[in-house]
Order: structure tokens, then C-alpha cells, then sequence
């Protein structure tokens, strides 16, 4: 019970007014009629991964090599798409924070719940194909099996690090910033699952990758959305953080469209040529995962993409020489302030 000195409805007729910014806004604001758009598309389209065609799938149909480097990159998917449903959840809370109008929150709400399905997706693939639940505490059955074990360790262990930074990093920076950092991994992730669903062979993985991609898509469009309502006035502060955070995405999502940057990511030296030899292995399974050049090519275009939207509003693009893109140099990225994701 409230003391009785707290209680204030006896002395007057109306409540002061609740200190700002209060969690919850108690209104509902239709600006942006682009996002309402987005969120009726995301209820139309929303999916189950347990009812995606699983009764196709027959994972002894493939060698034990093949079915570990499977799932070799379906871990790898989810050092990036396990820590999304939290991430997003943080953002979305952010979005009511900041008293964001009603679309916005329901988009960033349709968000989460998208990650969470992909989550749900590469745990399933995982587990059927390894009859195992959890990549880390999988025993191998082949050489290829262990080298995937030891190059999962490393993943996680560097993902880890990941999640204190982005928790850092998300009161720091006002929401136009976090929208370029997701933009970029909406853009890059969107990419991959298009490429991946149009020539992996197995039916449950096609359907998979294409309801992701078709989610990534709409995510995209919601950060398209906010970026055109929020940069034309944006501060003039916010420009540098976002050109940094651009070229720390650059180097955390190369983690899984590319290679990962051993300056950033700290991973044995083995690890890009184990990694190298079980893609291949994924890809004679008829799991296609695009090869070196073609990832370089993507990553490439989607930097590019990037770069074209931030330029109309005059916001330096970095260096990213690995992509052959020049621009303005930034060297002192670390995973204590990264932002990105997937
Ligand atoms: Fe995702
Ligand atoms: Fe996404």
C-alpha cells in the first residue's frame, strides 16, 4: 500500500503531469503511412517454421560430412540470428521509449517476431541434421565435423562479445543512427536469402530461406521508411557515428556474407581455411552457399546500395577497401561499440 504521506489524489483534482519520457505513450500517431504499408504486409505473410514442408526432409539421405557442414552454416547463421530476437527487443523497447508513433512500434514488434522465427529455423535445421540440439555440445562424427565444433566455438565466442557492446551502444545513439546500422544488415541479409533459397536444392531449405528473405525485405523497407522521414532533419552530430558504425558493420556481418576480418574477429588461423573446406562440402551437398568471389561481388553491391541512400543525405561513406569501395578512412572500430544486425 502507497504510505500516506505519498498520497497525493486528496490534495487536488487532476495528477501532476507524468515526467518524460515515460515508457508507455498512450497515443497512437499515424504519420508514416509507408510503415503502416510494411505491417500489414508482415501480418499477411507471417509463417510458421514448424509448418514449413519438414516431412520432405530426410537428413539420411546425406553423408554425415555433409549433413555437420550444413549445419556448420547454420550455426554460423545463428551466431548473427539468435542474438536478433534480443536485439530487436531492445530496439523495440527503445521505439516506446522514444514515443514513436503507433506504426513505428508495431514494425519494430513485427521485427522481433521475425528474427524469433528465423532463430526457430536454424534450430530446427540444426537439430534434425546433427540429432542434436546444440552445435557446442555436439559430438562429431567426422574430420569435417570437428573442424565445423572448433570453428563454432570460436563463433560463439566472439558473438559474445558482440551483445555487451550492442547493449552499450543502443542508449547511446539516437534511433536514426541504430537505423542505418540495421538498414545495413537488413540489406546484406536480405541479399543471401534471396541467392541461397533460388539454387539450394532441398524443398524445406528453399522454402525456409525464401520466407526469410521475403521478412528481410520488409525490414529493409522499414528502415528505408524511417531513414526518409528522420534524415532530411537530422543533427549534424548524428553523421560520424553513423559513417563508423557503417564500417563496423562492414567488418562484423563479413562474419557471415564474407570472411571474417581476423583484425576484428579473433579466431585461430585456421579458421577461414576449415571454414573454406566445409563450404565446400555444404555445397556438394547441393546447399548452396555462394562461392568466395560471388559473396565479394554481394557484399559489394550491398555496400554499394548502402552508400547510395546515404549519400543523398550527405553522410561519409567509409573505406571499405576489402570491397574495393573508397571513402572516408576509420580505423579505431571495436565489438564494444557495435551496433549492426541481422
Ligand atoms: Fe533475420
Ligand atoms: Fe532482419
Amino acid at each position: 500500500m502507497i504510505a500516506s504521506k505519498d498520497r497525493i489524489a486528496g490534495t487536488m483534482e487532476f495528477p501532476p503531469a507524468t515526467p518524460q519520457p515515460n515508457i508507455y505513450p498512450l497515443s497512437w500517431q499515424q504519420k508514416t503511412a509507408k510503415l503502416e504499408e510494411v505491417w500489414d504486409s508482415a501480418q499477411r505473410e507471417y509463417w510458421d517454421p514448424k509448418k514449413l514442408p519438414w516431412d520432405t526432409f530426410r537428413p539420411s539421405a546425406y553423408t554425415w560430412e555433409q549433413r555437420e557442414a550444413m549445419a556448420y552454416w547454420w550455426t554460423l547463421l545463428s551466431v548473427f540470428d539468435a542474438s536478433a530476437p534480443p536485439v530487436f527487443a531492445s530496439a523495440f523497447i527503445k521505439t516506446y521509449e522514444a514515443h514513436e508513433e503507433d506504426a513505428v512500434r508495431r514494425c519494430f514488434f513485427s521485427v522481433t517476431r521475425d528474427e524469433q522465427n528465423h532463430e526457430q529455423l536454424c534450430g530446427l535445421a540444426i537439430t534434425k541434421l546433427l540429432e542434436h540440439p546444440d552445435p557446442l555440445t555436439y559430438q562429431p562424427k567426422t574430420d569435417i565435423g570437428r573442424k565445423a565444433s572448433k570453428n563454432a566455438q570460436w563463433l560463439y565466442y566472439n558473438g559474445g562479445r558482440y551483445w555487451n557492446g550492442y547493449k552499450a551502444a543502443v542508449p547511446k545513439y539516437s534511433l536514426a543512427v541504430l537505423f542505418s546500422s540495421f538498414l545495413m544488415g537488413e540489406i546484406a541479409a536480405a541479399t543471401i536469402f534471396h541467392q541461397m533459397a533460388a539454387k539450394c536444392k532441398e524443398p524445406v531449405f528453399q522454402a525456409g530461406f525464401r520466407n526469410v528473405g521475403r521478412d528481410e525485405g520488409r525490414h529493409m523497407a522499414i528502415c528505408m521508411a524511417l531513414m526518409e522521414r528522420d534524415y532530411p532533419k537530422m543533427n549534424l552530430s548524428d553523421k560520424p557515428p553513423i559513417t563508423k558504425q557503417i564500417r563496423a558493420g562492414f567488418l562484423f556481418l563479413s562474419g557471415v556474407l564474407y570472411e571474417p576480418p581476423e583484425d576484428f574477429w579473433d579466431i585461430p588461423a585456421d579458421f577461414i581455411s576449415n571454414q573454406r573446406e566445409i563450404e565446400a562440402c555444404a555445397r556438394g551437398a547441393g546447399f548452396h552457399i555462394p562461392e568466395y568471389e560471388t559473396k565479394r561481388e554481394n557484399w559489394r553491391n550491398a555496400m554499394l546500395n548502402l552508400k547510395g541512400v546515404l549519400d543523398k543525405y550527405g553522410i561519409p561513406f567509409p573505406a571499405i577497401p576489402e570491397v574495393g569501395i573508397s571513402g572516408q578512412e576509420v580505423t579505431d572500430v571495436d565489438m564494444k561499440d557495435i551496433i549492426p544486425v541481422f
